[in-house]
């Protein structure tokens, strides 16, 4: 069985995150997904609409996802390599080159997948508010 492991904020659930976790999904048989918790996020200095409650309640309801974990800490991730016997770890290709995902190549296959139409969480807050805002976003 292969396992595959990938983590993000997932606040405004956009076609980014749906596309990035089918074809995470695809490179194995189990897919978990790594939610950062409020907690973390203000480590990060991130600030999100909904809570980790509510974020969790959507990627839960993801067909591709078979299991949910919080993320708490910066070095977690080597952590539930080793706790989860993971085989590919996948983030989106913002990430590619970044020294937050570099040194992991070292003990997991790290595979980054595209980013579809440029979409972000940051991006649909932005643009709703917006009133120029086109009704479909095409790139
Ligand atoms: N992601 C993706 N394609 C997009 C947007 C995000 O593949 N168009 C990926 C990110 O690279 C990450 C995961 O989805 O692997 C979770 O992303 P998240 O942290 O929620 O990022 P964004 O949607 O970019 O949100 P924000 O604007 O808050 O950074």
């Amino acid at each position: 069985m292969k396992t595959i492991i990938t983590y993000g904020t997932f606040d405004i659930l956009h076609p980014g995150h749906v596309e990035l976790l089918k074809k995470a999904r695809e490179l194995g048989d189990y897919l978990i997904v790594g939610i950062s918790t409020d907690e973390f996020n203000e480590i990060k200095g991130k600030v999100a609409y909904n809570s980790y409650e509510d974020r969790k309640a959507m990627i839960e309801a993801i067909k591709y996802v078979d299991m949910i974990i919080p993320e708490e800490y910066w070095e977690q991730k080597i952590d539930d390599i080793t706790k989860y016997n993971v085989d590919i770890l996948v983030m989106g290709d913002d990430w590619k080159g970044s020294d937050k995902f570099t040194y992991l190549e070292d003990f997991v296959e790290v595979v980054f997948i595209p980013r579809i139409r440029n979409l972000s969480s940051t991006r649909v807050k932005q643009d709703l508010a917006n009133p120029e805002i086109n009704k479909f976003v095409k790139k």
